[in-house]
């Protein structure tokens, strides 16, 4: 069983994010990754459309012998979660906006956050902010279209300044001295978002955390790979973006087209 992959999905290349600090904190262990970019943005479905889609994602990784599945995505953890903790029997890591540090570390008492609607809307996140930011100001923006342009690979793209621009001002406007990413595609918009924000404003995401816990989670299951040798990391993806996610990965990482 320790030898079998980690499974990760999202609803398309952004959980790489989240793959790459996996990587780092565990690089022998094996992975396989699930992009369905097919059904990208999740952000803006239904619930009910986002816990099929988890499901069905979960089930292929389950399928493949996976032994733990981590769900790089803020919109299909926030929505689905406890469903798929329910309905399978793996460890199942899920990952959402790091509310809690900003919180704890704010000086100006104003936070941003800027996540999908799905994410926004969902129970969970509300949950979260009520039990650790009731005293704080927390400005939330849904970052339409955000999600689009980098399936698209137009993280540079003049669209993207404008629409990033537009999500930050009333942030800034309210003097926010965090910025939470709640949305594993948007690490990839830092180096937009450090140009455009004051430099009191520091950015934060979960992806680190969520690395750790899967260490933690493999650890205390007695599921960590104990061979010494790099392990072996599978992409797949389910349109022909094969390119885009390829580049944000780097190193020439092979990812492949599979029809799910
Ligand atoms: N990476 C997903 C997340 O973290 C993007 C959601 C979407 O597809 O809208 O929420």
């Amino acid at each position: 069983m320790n030898t079998k992959p980690i499974g990760l999905f999202d609803s398309g290349v952004g959980g790489t994010s989240i793959w790459k600090e996996i990587r780092a904190l565990l690089p022998f262990e094996n992975t396989l990754y699930l992009a369905d970019s097919k059904n990208a943005p999740y952000g803006t479905q239904s619930q009910e459309k986002i816990i099929e889609l988890s499901i069905k994602n979960t089930q292929y990784l389950v399928n493949k012998g996976c032994k733990i599945i981590v769900i790089a995505c803020n919109t299909a953890t926030t929505n689905a979660i406890d469903i798929l903790r329910a309905q399978f029997n793996v460890p199942i890591i899920g990952i959402e906006p790091a509310i809690k540090p900003a919180a704890l570390k704010t000086q100006t008492k104003a936070i941003g956050i800027l996540a999908t609607k799905g994410t926004l809307s969902s129970a969970l996140f509300h949950k979260t902010t009520n039990l650790y930011a009731s005293d704080i100001s927390i400005v939330e923006r849904v970052g339409e279209g955000l999600v689009s342009l980098i399936e698209e690979g137009k993280m540079n793209s003049l669209e993207m300044t404008e629409l990033l621009k537009l999500y930050t001002k009333p942030m800034v406007d309210s003097n926010i001295d965090y910025l939470v990413l709640g949305c594993t595609h948007y690490p990839y918009l830092i180096p937009q978002l450090l140009k455009l924000l004051p430099k009191k404003v520091s950015i934060i995401d979960s992806g680190l955390a969520v690395a750790r816990h899967t260490k933690a989670t493999l650890e205390s299951n007695n599921l960590i790979n104990n061979e010494n040798t790099i392990g072996k990391n599978l992409f797949y993806i389910n349109t022909n973006n094969t390119q885009t996610m390829s580049s944000l990965l780097g190193k020439n990482r092979k990812v492949e087209y599979l029809d799910f």
